[in-house]
């Protein structure tokens, strides 16, 4: 079996090469990644040896290099994990938004058909479902749920997604989609509300909570999503959409003082900053489909993963301590410097 996975050299497609190697030491895994900001190569260094890994430096939206490397290697199947991936990001410039998250994903599905691909998995969001009302806590996400889109970055992926049911539609390319819900775990780049909040409050820096804390998300430990979509690979029906998620819902107050409260820091650190521009309300996934059809569930708690997470960036302070030192701190000035 040989995968493409793109995107592989950030957070969720990182713990994804891991995952798959581990649980399929006979797959041989190629990884494409432009390296921009968010992807960092020290974090694939424990795959970088491996007979059965590759990673090649390029980007998804460039025809060339992408239909070369299908030439060259003739993939299995495609995992698509390439994109622009912070909100906020989207909002300050939408344009590398659109090129990589739509235009990247229509190169790859042309070269998928082009060279017959036998499944092409589309990473998607269940930020293309809009929002949630506070007050509605009986209401979910389920895949009919009507595509809307909030920011820029949610409009990409939803492009992005009619598009891969367009080509399986019309083109029959074996499309599968899944649809998640906010990830945290090892390797998430600090610009991501739990990371962020764990490495300001190990310096003693304030925790710059937007608007009124209240906005809720559905919070998934990254393994749990690998094993999902590798279940989907393995039975996953093309042309149908799964949401990946549930039933570990925290509004971002609470998971701001469970941060606080695990590194023994004091809410005092707690500021409220000016809220962020269309900020959706709630995000929650009604994980029946999947858990009918392929029988996944999430298995770690909110409570078991947030620990988990907190001590990998205790002891792993030399991989954000690297990121956050460079051009991240032009960043973080731009973005909170008068929030
Ligand atoms: P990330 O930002 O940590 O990593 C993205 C990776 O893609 C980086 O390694 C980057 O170098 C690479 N990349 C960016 N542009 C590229 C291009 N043009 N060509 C090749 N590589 C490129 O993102 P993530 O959090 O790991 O998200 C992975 C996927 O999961 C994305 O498609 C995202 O939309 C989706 N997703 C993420 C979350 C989440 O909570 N993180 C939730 C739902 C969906
Ligand atoms: P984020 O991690 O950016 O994920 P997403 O926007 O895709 O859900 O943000 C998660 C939540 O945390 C979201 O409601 C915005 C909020 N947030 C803050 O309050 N402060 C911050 O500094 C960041 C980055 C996010």
């Amino acid at each position: 079996m040989k995968m493409l996975v793109t995107g592989g050299a950030g957070f969720i497609g990182a713990n994804f090469v891991f995952y798959m190697m581990k649980e399929h030491p006979d797959y041989d895994i190629v990884c494409l990644d432009a390296l921009t900001y968010a992807g960092n190569l020290e974090t694939l260094e424990p795959v970088m040896s491996s007979p059965h890994f590759r990673f090649v430096k390029g980007d998804v939206a460039d025809r060339d290099t992408v239909f070369r490397l299908f030439e060259e290697e003739k993939f299995d199947v495609v995992v698509n994990f390439a994109a622009e991936s912070h909100v906020d990001r989207s909002i300050e410039d939408p344009g590398i938004f659109l090129r990589t998250n739509i235009l990247g994903t229509q190169v790859l599905m042309d070269a998928s058909i082009k060279y017959e691909v036998g499944r092409y998995h589309q990473v998607g969001t269940d930020e293309v479902y809009g929002d949630l009302p506070l007050d509605r806590p009986d209401l979910f996400f389920t895949e009919d749920t009507p595509i809307t889109a909030s920011s820029p970055y949610s409009a990409s992926k939803a492009s992005a997604d009619l598009l891969a049911m367009a080509y399986h539609r019309t083109f029959g390319l074996p499309v599968t989609i899944s649809r998640c819900s906010n990830n945290y775990g090892p390797y998430q780049f600090p610009e991501k509300l739990i990371p962020l909040m764990i490495a300001n409050a190990l310096a003693d820096k304030e925790l710059p909570v937007y608007g009124t804390g209240e906005n809720v998300r559905d919070w998934l430990y990254v393994e749990d999503h690998c094993r999902a979509i590798d279940m989907i690979l393995q039975d996953g029906v093309p042309g149908e959409v799964y949401n990946i998620g549930g039933h570990n819902e925290r509004n971002n107050l609470e998971v701001v003082k469970t941060i606080l409260r695990q590194v023994g820091k004091p809410e005092s650190l707690i500021t409220f900053v000016g809220d962020r521009k269309g900020h959706d309300l709630r995000y929650a996934i009604d994980p029946a489909k999947i858990n009918r059809e392929l029988g996944w569930l999430p298995t770690t708690k909110f409570d078991d993963g947030i620990k988990l997470t907190i001590d990998w960036y205790l002891d792993n302070r030399s991989w954000w301590e690297n990121i956050i030192s460079g051009d991240y701190q032009q960043y973080y000035k731009k973005m909170y410097g008068n929030r």
